[in-house]
């Protein structure tokens, strides 16, 4: 297999062949994820909660995602590597979201970062791409402001912040994110917002219409035993800890590649 570029993943998405991401927080799992058809491998802050047991991804700090960015940096070959920028670290503004960058790229060993947020986050995506480093977006459910946001709750439900949703997407696309990832919106709204950019979308419960999907290494093994995870595993059935309010993730081989296909239950 060749090595994973932006290029390849827009080929990818142009072609209709589905787009693999799975995370990774150490060596042997990065190892994993390059043995397999995985496109891109994701340092995800969900981190805190599978591999470090915080309670949520905003104690996360930056020193602690460069240290596991490094480990899973030894262990890729093939996928594109992105990880995500810490809570906080772009609280501050673009300069910060850029100095908070170039450490997760020259000391994480990184090759592009993902951001939560919406078109507050505009100017930082523009400064960081401006710069030569790649941003995957992240809308929808944002974990990083479950507090704010009070838990875990599927977005974009009503017509308003569907339509709000849409108009995200493109600003972001618009500000240079090479992808978006859509968590946890109704599967039409993530089939219409895949049609709406040029960029690929990649999914976790956002339904089947996305150009890729997204799952947690831990969840996908089904070893997460934490907070909402039912983790039921059977054959290449299995839920993500979202189980509730996700849908069924499924692992099927369509042409060769391990697609991962978030179906809604309702
Ligand atoms: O932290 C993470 O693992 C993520 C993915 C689930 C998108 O952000
Ligand atoms: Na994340």
């Amino acid at each position: 297999a060749k090595k994973t570029t932006i290029a390849r993943l827009a080929e990818l998405r142009a072609s209709r062949i589905p787009i693999s991401v799975l995370t990774a927080y150490d060596f042997p799992t990065a190892r994993a994820c390059s043995a397999h058809p995985v496109d891109i491998t994701l340092v995800g802050d969900s981190l805190a909660q599978v591999c470090l047991g915080y309670s949520s991804t905003t104690r996360l700090t930056l020193g602690e995602m460069l240290h596991h960015c490094r480990a899973v940096a030894r262990g890729t070959i093939t996928p594109f590597l992105v990880a995500d920028m810490p809570f906080g670290t772009c609280a501050a503004g673009p300069r910060d979201a850029v100095l908070a960058a170039v450490r997760m790229v020259q000391e994480g060993q990184v090759e592009a970062v993902k951001l939560e947020g919406g078109e507050e986050i505009v100017p930082h995506i523009n400064a960081l791409t401006q710069m030569g480093i790649p941003v995957m977006a992240h809308i929808g459910l944002l974990p990083q402001r479950h507090t704010s946001l009070s838990g875990y709750r599927v977005q974009g439900r009503t017509a308003e912040s569907a339509r709000s949703l849409v108009r995200t997407a493109r600003a972001l696309q618009d500000a240079g994110a090479f992808s978006i990832v859509l968590e946890a919106i109704p599967s039409p709204l993530g089939a219409y917002i895949t049609e709406q950019v040029d960029i690929p979308t990649i999914g976790i419960g956002a339904g089947p219409g996305t150009s890729g999907q997204v799952l947690v290494w831990d969840d996908m093994v089904g070893t997460w035993g934490g907070h909402k995870a039912k983790s039921v595993f059977s054959s290449s059935l299995y839920y993500t800890p979202y189980d509730t309010i996700l849908g069924l993730s499924v692992i099927s081989v369509t042409s060769g590649k391990k697609w991962l296909v978030v179906w809604p239950r309702t």
